[in-house]
């Protein structure tokens, strides 16, 4: 490791020669640890992006006319043709059953608004079991287990926040049946949080900066540096199936999406998307837009409010594919995006709550106002890097039920409502008799193992009771 001289000097170069204001008052461990933790930061890179993002309060720079995403849509037509959903499926579940697929989960997130005391994929979701989510995905992959016979590696992506915690999860629940070989962890880089105004680094300890994890677009360089993709590639995986650790409803592994991304003639192969229809202008998810010629997500808040509102004249949105952050991207172009400097994603900031240590006092400071630029990357802005990009759309109840906050809207209590709105509506249709509140609701609580099924269809074969009694909970 370097000196403590040499990295004075190069954080003085670079005017941050703050962050070693309390060198004097920690121990040889504290030391080494921060010396460590700065060795680890791109400190030459700094005054650029604070240039850029603190002072100059650079958004990723307008790309040119917007305009409605075109996609494979739920009616079985993309831009007014005809397309083949069965040669789709058996496409994509020949490349499962081939193990040319891996599962990856993003889940380094902070979860902040949910304010759950360890990592998110730990937080009790089901909706009648409460098992957590990372269970629910595993249930996806021992599922295709039993129906493709192979198993599916999966990759997960934890931060610095949650790494030891979610490896701990994983022992102390024997890998919840999964191979435990199958099953690798890696970590995602940081960003240094910088002081708002001065585009100082903030010291979240006397030998500690602050810093966040680097967004779900850092994903891209953790695969490359923790040798996931190389790791891949050895493997035979060729496609990634990648999603978010708050979705329960999420289908891991998705045959349509994976024989579409791989097939379709407007499809490079290199990353799709899906989407569903958004609920209202005001929804707060992305929106996948042309933009200058480009396939792209427009986040909610960039949205300007005559587009997000604007209608069709059968009444439905114009701008209406609303993003659920499911993606498939193959190893190929991950490497080339981690790779290639003409590939790399652009940062987003966002200024935001962090506390620190004043240099001056040495006391803890919470503010009360935001004090801080965070600097993240989002994995969708590689879809503008794409040759040629495709959007699939699913029904909402059966893809999405995310839980992003504590109570209300997103949250786990209206996750637990759809878990049992789906369940009822595939119990349905396997002939099962399930009670109905007068709104048309299930009046029961429903789960159902992506182990069992992944969707209606599979539930056919399954034994199933004839009739569920009213207030009745029955996880399948
Ligand atoms: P969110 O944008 O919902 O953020 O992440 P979050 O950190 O989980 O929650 P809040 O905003 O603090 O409440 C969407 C997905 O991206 C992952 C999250 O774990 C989640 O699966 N993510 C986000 C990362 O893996 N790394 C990050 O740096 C940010």
């Amino acid at each position: 490791m370097a000196s403590v001289e040499t990295v004075r000097a190069r954080l003085g170069a670079v005017g941050q020669g703050h962050v070693l204001r309390f060198w004097d008052e920690l121990d040889a461990a504290a030391r080494g640890t921060l010396l460590e933790q700065i060795s680890r930061l791109d400190l030459e890179g700094l005054p650029g992006l604070i240039g850029h993002y603190v002072q100059g309060k650079a958004e990723p720079g307008e790309r040119g006319e917007v305009a409605p995403a075109p996609y494979y849509g739920l009616d079985g037509t993309c831009c007014g043709r005809a397309w083949d959903r069965r040669a789709a499926a058996t496409r994509g579940e020949a490349m499962i059953r081939a193990g040319k697929v891996a599962a990856f989960v993003v889940a380094g997130g902070q979860g902040s608004r949910l304010g759950f005391e360890g990592p998110k994929g730990c937080f009790p979701a089901g909706a009648v079991t409460g098992k957590p989510l990372f269970q629910i995905f595993a249930d996806n992959l021992l599922g295709a287990r039993d129906r493709y016979g192979v198993h599916v590696p999966w990759y997960i992506m934890t931060s610095p926040l949650n790494h030891g915690a979610t490896e701990e999860f994983f022992r102390a629940h024997a890998f919840f049946g999964l191979e435990p070989g199958s099953v690798r962890f890696f970590m995602q880089g940081v960003m240094p949080s910088l002081e708002m105004r001065s585009g100082r680094l903030l010291l979240a300890g006397k030998g500690e900066v602050a810093t966040n994890p680097d967004g779900h677009g850092g994903c891209v360089r953790a695969l490359h540096e923790s040798g996931a993709l190389t790791e891949m590639k050895r493997r035979g995986v060729e496609q990634v199936s990648y999603f978010q650790v708050d979705n329960p409803h999420v289908r891991v592994l998705d045959p349509v999406f994976l024989g579409l991304h791989a097939g379709a003639a407007d499809s490079s192969g290199e990353m799709s998307s899906k989407m569903v229809e958004r609920a209202g202008p005001d929804e707060k998810v992305g929106v996948f837009c042309r933009v200058g010629g480009k396939l792209g997500v427009v986040e909610y808040s960039d949205m300007p409010v005559s587009l997000a509102g604007a209608r069709r004249e059968d009444g439905r949105l114009a701008y209406n594919a609303g993003s659920i952050a499911i993606h498939v991207m193959s190893v190929e172009f991950l490497g080339r995006l981690a790779t290639d400097p003409a590939f790399s994603l652009e940062f987003h900031r966002a200024e935001k709550k962090v506390p620190f240590v004043d240099v001056e006092s040495g006391r803890q400071v919470a503010p009360e106002k935001n004090n801080a630029v965070k600097l993240e990357r989002f994995v969708f802005d590689a879809l503008g890097l794409c040759r040629e990009s495709i959007v699939v759309e699913t029904d909402r109840v059966e893809e999405f039920a995310p839980i992003k906050n504590a109570t209300g809207v997103d949250s786990v209590e209206s996750s637990k409502a759809l878990q049992t709105e789906r369940a009822a509506r595939w119990l349905r249709a396997a002939g099962v008799d399930v009670p109905t509140r007068p709104d048309g609701t299930a009046d029961c609580v429903l789960e159902i193992s992506a182990r069992t099924a992944t969707c209606a269809d599979e539930l056919r074969g399954a034994s199933l009771p004839r009739k569920l009694e009213r207030g009745e909970r029955v996880a399948l």
